[in-house]
């Protein structure tokens, strides 16, 4: 049997995923697996490297529905590149990070951004550095913010050559064996991610940066709080997918998505 999995069927599996991730309870507010007027992500289908070439749409009828918030039309991006010079110094000119330990912001879904400055401003993702900074936000701040940075072209990183390739093959088609879904079905083809439904994207991202978020999934400290696991909208889905990474995967993985363009 063919494991080979195309991008349409990957997106199709995002729901039947939800449904196998079931040893934990999907939050409430997650979107209803009915079928949905999601527009596509905007991203150029480009397929990523080595990946079949496929002309389906990233996000199919089945995709994950979109977010109230979507389009996320609530911020101004004139005011959010004002505002983002005090975050240049860690998150790089355009949201493009040069240290390993820092995120890259550029292109990031404006509602997953929104939501995790006010996760940090809340003390939920309780890390020492971004909480006391999106402690001086406003709402309009944030909302002006993460407009700007989704609007920022994310710039290439180069993947190490020992791991990516065992890292696109999960990132395509998962690890059956130990019930990892491909990360395609949420992240999407080229590591864009979900605008509507603010899944957040990897591609380009720094791959410490990412090793640490999984390990934060995996050992319950991503978030803090009494449920740590449902703190965030959707967080639920990597905590029980991070869970079941070896290492040595989470190193692969984050090889390939550094790399992606
Ligand atoms: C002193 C360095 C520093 C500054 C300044 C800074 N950040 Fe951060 N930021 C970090 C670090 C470190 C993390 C990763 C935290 C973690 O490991 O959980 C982060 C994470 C984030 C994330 C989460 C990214 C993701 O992919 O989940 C967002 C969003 C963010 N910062 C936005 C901002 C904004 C907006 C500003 C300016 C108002 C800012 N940061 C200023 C260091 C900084
Ligand atoms: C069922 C959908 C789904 C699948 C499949 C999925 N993810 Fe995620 N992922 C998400 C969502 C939703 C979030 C944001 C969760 C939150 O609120 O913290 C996320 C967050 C992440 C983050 C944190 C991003 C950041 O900027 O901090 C990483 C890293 C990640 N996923 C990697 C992966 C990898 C690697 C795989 C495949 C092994 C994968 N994901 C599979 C839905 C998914």
């Amino acid at each position: 049997m063919s494991q080979r999995v195309n991008f349409m069927a990957g997106a199709t599996t995002a729901l039947t995923v939800l449904a196998a991730l079931a040893s934990s309870p999907v939050p409430s507010q997650t979107p209803a697996a009915s079928p949905t007027s999601a527009p596509a992500q905007t991203a150029a289908p480009s397929p990523a490297p080595g990946a079949p070439a496929s002309g389906a749409p990233a996000a199919s009828p089945s995709a994950p529905s979109a977010t109230a918030d979507f389009p996320f039309d609530k911020g101004k991006a004139a005011d959010g590149a004002t505002k983002s010079a005090v975050c240049t110094a860690c998150h790089g000119p355009n949201g493009n990070s040069v240290n390993p330990d820092w995120p890259r912001l550029a292109g990031q879904s404006a509602v997953y951004i929104a939501e995790q400055l006010r996760l940090f401003r809340a003390g939920v993702r309780n890390n020492p550095v971004m909480k006391p900074l999106a402690a001086t936000l406003t709402d309009q701040d944030i909302d002006d913010l993460a407009v700007y940075y989704e609007g920022q072209t994310p710039q290439g990183l180069e993947a190490d050559p020992s791991y990516w390739k065992a890292g696109e093959a999960l990132y395509l088609r998962g690890d059956h064996a130990h019930q990892v879904p491909g990360c395609v079905a949420c992240h999407g083809p080229v590591g864009r991610g979900n605008l509507a439904a603010g899944y957040p994207a990897l591609r380009a991202q720094q791959s410490v940066y990412l090793v640490k978020q999984l390990n934060d999934y995996a050992n319950g400290t991503r978030y803090s709080g009494p449920d740590p696991a449902t703190a965030s909208r959707n967080g639920v889905m990597m905590f029980t997918i991070a869970k079941r990474l070896s290492p040595e995967q989470m190193r692969d993985l984050a090889s390939y998505l550094q790399g992606m363009r």
